[in-house]
């Protein structure tokens, strides 16, 4: 058995990162792989996942609601159909399944990614609320369970990639890049007014909502930098951000003799999944290639904090770890929801993770991060946020 033919489980496969991997499998499956989809995991979206079920005869599939899993019972009677987190965990053990693409979003996420490693399975991760809430408890399940991680998030597949040019103790500081989302220019006085389809206009990628508005407020590069704190066993003090309007340079690599290595390429988040698929090897996407003379001039310029409030409270959360994280994230999801409703401004989101943080109250700091105080941190945070 190669990396060539795997046992693919796909996670959140209605999503963007989801709807993604299924495209790069399928292309490559072309190119002379033979990638099996044994296992898909979706939420509501049992429509699309039974076009899909049609597609790559999955044995298995997770959904939400006992309601989606009767829809799916009728339609393919010879389906293995899970529900809930519960059916997310199994679908993470199904038999011999190498490589678990995780596009989930949410905490919800965490619960395959600790099932898949203490098998010592293989995770393409592009859930990073994994590593936002649960980083200890997976740095854990790393260590003893085998597994292993490979990153799907553009920034840390970029990292990922310059970070094989040398050895961990040469590195100087990781360098991620933010484009600064559709507010990069506004007025921090008129963010008061932007509504959710302001938000969700990303200027070079094309996300699902959370993660698209999650930009525009800079709380997603605060989670990359947690992300990346876990993901490469560096402390925050070595984990720079550093804004870049273009999206061409997805994240450099510091060395300790001055030479930064970057990875360039074109913003299609189907570059990192397929990498995260084929790595080790290299394959041609059959995208549009960079074009380094239309891309240029490469601007760069200094995060500025007071416009980004919202980060300044993810890092804070950061610093404090235990389940500080975890409230910040839960409170987040709330948060994004709220806005995307129209209940509470865009500005309501940073102060209301400010609110959440200057109320989360760690009873047991110095207790090991457990899965059920880091739920019961979820749950207290989500009330709180819904009630602000
Ligand atoms: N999109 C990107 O370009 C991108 C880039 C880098 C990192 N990421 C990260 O990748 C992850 C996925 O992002 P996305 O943009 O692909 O999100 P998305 O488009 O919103 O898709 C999320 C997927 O998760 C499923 N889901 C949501 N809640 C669930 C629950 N409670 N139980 C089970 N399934 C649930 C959804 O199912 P239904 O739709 O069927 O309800 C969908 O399949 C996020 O952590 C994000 O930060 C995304």
């Amino acid at each position: 058995m190669t990396h060539r033919d795997r046992r693919v489980v796909v996670f959140g496969s209605t999503g963007s990162i989801g709807t993604q991997t299924l495209d790069v499998v399928e292309r490559l499956n072309r190119q002379g792989f033979r990638l099996a989809v044994v296992g898909l995991s979706v939420g509501k979206n049992v429509r699309l996942v039974a076009e899909q079920v049609e597609r790559f005869s999955p044995e298995a599939v997770c959904v939400r609601s006992e309601e989606g899993a009767r829809f799916l019972r009728e339609r393919f009677p010879g389906l293995r159909v899970l529900v809930g987190e519960t059916g997310l965990a199994d679908l993470a053990r199904l038999d011999e399944a190498e490589l678990l693409v995780n596009g989930l979003v949410g905490a919800v996420g965490l619960v395959p990614t600790l099932a898949g490693l203490a098998l010592g399975r293989t995770i393409a991760l592009a859930n990073k609320e994994s590593l936002v809430v649960g980083g200890e408890l997976v740095s854990e399940a790393l260590r003893t369970g085998g597994g292993s991680l490979l990153p799907v998030d553009s920034e840390h597949n970029a990292l990922f990639q310059c970070l094989e040019a040398g050895e961990r103790s040469e590195v100087r500081r990781l360098v991620l890049t933010g484009s600064g989302g559709p507010f990069l220019r506004t007025p921090p006085e008129a963010l008061e007014r932007v509504g959710p389809e302001e938000a969700l206009r990303h200027p070079n990628w094309s996300m699902g909502s959370r993660i698209s508005v999650d930009s525009a407020t800079m709380v997603n590069k605060g989670f990359e930098v947690i992300e990346a704190h876990y993901l490469f066993s560096l402390p925050y003090d070595q984990i720079d951000v550093v804004l870049h309007p273009g999206s061409v340079v997805h994240s450099l690599v510091e060395f300790c003799d001055g030479a930064i290595l970057a990875e360039l390429a074109p913003s299609d988040m189907r570059v990192a999944i397929q990498y995260a698929l084929t790595y080790p090897e290299r394959v041609d996407t059959g995208l549009p290639r960079l074009d380094l003379v239309a891309a240029s001039p490469l601007v760069f310029e200094p995060l500025d904090r007071g416009q980004y409030p919202a980060f300044a409270a993810v890092l804070a959360a950061a610093r404090r770890a235990g389940t500080a994280p975890a409230a910040i994230n839960a409170a987040d999801e709330v948060l994004v929801e709220r806005f995307l409703r129209r209940e509470i401004p865009f500005t309501g989101i940073a102060r209301g993770l400010e609110a959440i943080l200057a109320r989360w109250d760690d009873r047991e700091p110095s207790e090991p991060v457990t899965l059920p105080r880091l739920l019961a941190t979820d749950a207290w945070a989500r009330r709180a946020a819904a009630e602000l």
